[in-house]
């Protein structure tokens, strides 16, 4: 297991950045993460080091650009255990890569009465294209129930699928409960019936081992600024088949191997038929410095230390009698209110000690009708949080019972 204090060394807003003149407490990981030395090195590099293009240029400066961006490539490959590097696209971030599924997928393979299954729990992301791509084609989307805790089951996946169904698309791990779907037996039950899996992996790829041989999945899904990597870069996983089923949304160069006046296009395969224009060449290439970093850690003692803290804070949060819990059984965000105190209203209170948390909906805009409140506090952590830093935010949850005093006082 890695040592937390020496981890917290590598991230250079944990040693010295302030909020409200305290040391900044940063539990909003499930929004964005911090970024390790590393990290900013490798974009600081190719900024100031070998700042060309990739794919285009037949001198030395463009072939090491190719070099570090397709190498960042296979970096993903490996961590994701991908069957091929080309199975790899890059994309700006998982919101980009659910619309290419959803238009460049879902557009060409559903038709009138098809049936698209989502949760009420998923990210806005993996909704919204949805409910335009059915608007378009004719398809239906429906929701597969969640249990009594807020978690998608294999019997209620099993209950929700019809002879209509097409497309299921759904979070590994929820944004908001937290919740991690069984998705190993979610695709093999939905192969058997021809269905195809999407999966949004932004808030469980981060966290835990991935292995998509293993779990079956057919698409997936993350962002790299939620894993220590760099905004605007994010990933599409597809399996080769289904990629060169998927018709790209952007053309431009670098997506074409030729094309004629008389409108006549020959694209190139996966991935690169996706990668139309520049790419985010410094993302890309912070992202890969950011899964060497997690990879050295583990992705398993990651894992087990952040289950370690969620525990640690929800026994905590138990002890008090103003707080209440909306998915204590759950393995990722913590989602809760101090009871009588406006969840915007609590993030205040907790920003004015530093501490960094989310309120609202969290663009789970549909969850509340499961949830019955409209918005909630939440807490994400990572591996470099720690439980002296739960200590501070259970201090500040206790002065939530007389918020006004505590803010204004
Ligand atoms: N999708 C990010 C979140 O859940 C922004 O906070």
């Amino acid at each position: 297991m890695f040592d937390v204090l020496k981890v917290r060394k590598d991230f250079p807003m944990l040693n010295g950045k302030t909020m409200q003149g305290k040391p900044l407490i940063y539990l909003d990981n499930g929004a964005t993460t911090l970024k390790p030395k590393v990290v900013i090195e490798s974009v600081c590099d190719y900024l100031s080091q070998y700042s060309g293009n990739a794919h285009r240029g037949d001198y030395d400066l463009s072939h090491e650009v190719d070099e570090q961006y397709e190498n960042a490539r296979m970096i993903v490959k490996n961590f994701i255990n991908a069957k091929k590097v080309e199975e790899i696209v890059f994309t700006s971030g998982s919101t980009d890569s659910l619309n290419m599924v959803a238009y460049g997928y879902g557009r060409t393979h559903l038709t009138q009465g098809d049936e698209i299954l989502i949760t009420v729990a998923e990210h806005a992301s993996n909704i919204l294209p949805w409910f335009e791509v059915a608007k378009e084609t004719g398809a239906i989307v429906k929701y597969i129930p969640l249990d009594e805790k807020g978690r998608l089951t294999l019997e209620n996946v099993k209950n929700a699928i019809t002879e209509h169904t097409k497309i299921i698309s759904i979070a590994q791990v929820t944004n908001v409960l937290g919740h991690k779907a069984p998705l190993k037996d979610i695709c093999t039950y939905a192969h058997e019936h021809h269905i195809t899996v999407v999966c949004d992996g932004a808030q469980s790829v981060p966290h835990q081992l991935t292995d998509v041989q293993d779990l079956g999945v057919d698409f997936l899904v993350f962002s790299g600024h939620k894993m220590c990597g760099p905004t605007g870069v994010g990933v599409l996983y597809g399996k080769y088949d289904l990629l060169c089923e998927t018709s790209p949304l952007r053309l431009g160069g670098g997506s074409n191997s030729r094309f004629n006046s008389c409108g006549i296009v020959t694209l190139k395969n996966p991935p690169y038929k996706f990668e139309a224009g520049t790419p985010n060449i410094e993302g890309v290439i912070g992202l890969g410095s950011a899964i060497i970093y997690l990879s050295h850690l583990g992705m398993n003692d990651i894992e087990a230390y952040e289950q370690e803290l969620r525990e640690y804070c929800i026994s905590k949060m138990k002890e008090l009698d103003n707080v209440e819990i909306y998915n204590e059984d759950s393995t990722g965000a913590i989602a809760f209110n101090i009871k009588g105190v406006f969840s915007q209203d609590g993030a205040s209170l907790f920003n004015s000690y530093g501490i960094a948390v989310r309120a609202g909906q969290h663009c789970a805009k549909i969850l509340d009708e499961f949830l019955g409140v409209t918005n909630t506090l939440r807490v994400s952590f990572y591996f470099y949080n720690t439980k002296e830093e739960i200590d501070q935010l259970i201090e500040v949850c206790k002065k939530g019972d007389d918020f006004l005093d505590a803010f204004f006082g």
